[in-house]
């Protein structure tokens, strides 16, 4: 193969440019081998964007794709490289990923969750699925049990990290999030916003326990999901959920967090998250997702909030 190649300087050059072939594959492979291997679990709006800057910034940023799995492969098409493809999710483990990372459903939390963590770190994109208290338990014995990470992204939550600290210093009283957003944005189970008309203004959809909100709107509380798992000592039933429909929110949602401490401590930050109208997810929360992702390199057998 190499013999044909014309360089110039006769067989001393040669040898040296084969030498030089060889070695630069060679530190190929060394580099390879030292990436994060990222398996993404799911393929729209989040799959395809993380698909897409592992893809475009993954060498730098030491990160390379080890599978994609969507449950209709055909969307994988033309954007993936077929190597790539996983058809069968239960095959996953003959993929090698140091890191999962699910953005498609919380059932898929459910049923793979803990053979995930049997093998990889698990970034878990839904995590309303841990207001199941029964799964919430098992993934959190699965991450001590293998010593692997069960990655919390913080999403559009604000000081979730201090949150932890100050849940994990005993001393947090109680915490609630409110989110607001135009009624085109919310994805909600029963009837709880069957008719709304532009222009009718503010709605409060419901308030109480992020419990029971969770299996109300699976699409729309992650965020708060994310605060009831760093709030562990309050749970998510001791943790307030609000969801308001504003119709006057047409260009961000709106998410509000208070969380009371000992000795009259309070703090109170408001966000807002530019996003479309009909947008779930607002376009802040896909660099937050990605920034999650670089911290996903191990923290031993605990949850994690990155
Ligand atoms: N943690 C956060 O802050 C945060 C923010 C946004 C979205 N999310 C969650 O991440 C997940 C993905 O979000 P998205 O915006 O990419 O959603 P999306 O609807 O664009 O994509 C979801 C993908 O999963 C597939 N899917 C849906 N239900 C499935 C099921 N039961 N089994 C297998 N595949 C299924 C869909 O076909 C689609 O390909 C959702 O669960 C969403 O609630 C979390």
């Amino acid at each position: 193969m190499f013999g044909k190649k014309k360089v110039g300087g006769g067989c001393c050059s040669a040898v040296a440019e084969v030498k030089r072939i060889l070695t630069e594959e060679f530190i190929v492979m060394a580099d390879t081998s030292k990436m994060m291997a990222v398996g993404i679990v799911g393929y729209g709006h989040l799959g395809q964007y993380l698909v897409e800057r592992i893809q475009r910034e993954g060498e730098a940023a030491g990160l390379r794709l080890a599978f994609v799995w969507n449950r209709n492969t055909e969307r994988l098409k033309g954007s993936v490289p077929e190597e790539l493809f996983l058809g069968q999710l239960s095959q996953f483990t003959e993929r090698g990923a140091d890191v999962i990372v699910e953005v498609c459903h919380p059932q898929i939390v459910k049923d793979f969750g803990a053979q995930f963590l049997s093998s990889a770190h698990f970034m878990v994109g839904s995590p309303s699925a841990l207001s199941d208290p029964l799964l919430n338990k098992q993934l959190r014995q699965a991450a001590v049990h293998h010593g692997r990470t069960l990655y919390v992204p913080s999403g559009a939550l604000w000081g979730g990290q201090d949150i932890q600290r100050l849940n994990d210093s005993g001393t947090l009283k109680a915490l609630s999030i409110r989110m607001s957003k135009h009624p085109s944005c919310f994805r909600l189970s029963g009837d709880l916003l069957s008719d709304w008309k532009e222009g009718e203004g503010r709605r409060v959809l419901f308030k109480g326990s992020v419990a029971e909100l969770c299996p109300l709107a699976p699409n729309n509380v992650n965020t708060m999901a994310a605060a009831a798992i760093a709030a562990d000592s309050l749970g998510f039933m001791g943790v307030t959920g609000e969801i308001v429909s504003d119709t006057a929110l047409s260009q961000y949602h709106v998410v509000e967090v208070e969380v009371t401490g000992a000795n009259g401590f309070s703090v109170t930050t408001v966000r807002r998250n530019p996003a479309q109208l009909g947008a779930v997810t607002g376009t802040a929360t896909y660099n937050s997702f990605w920034s999650s992702l670089l911290v996903c390199k191990g923290h031993g057998g605990r949850v994690y909030l990155c």
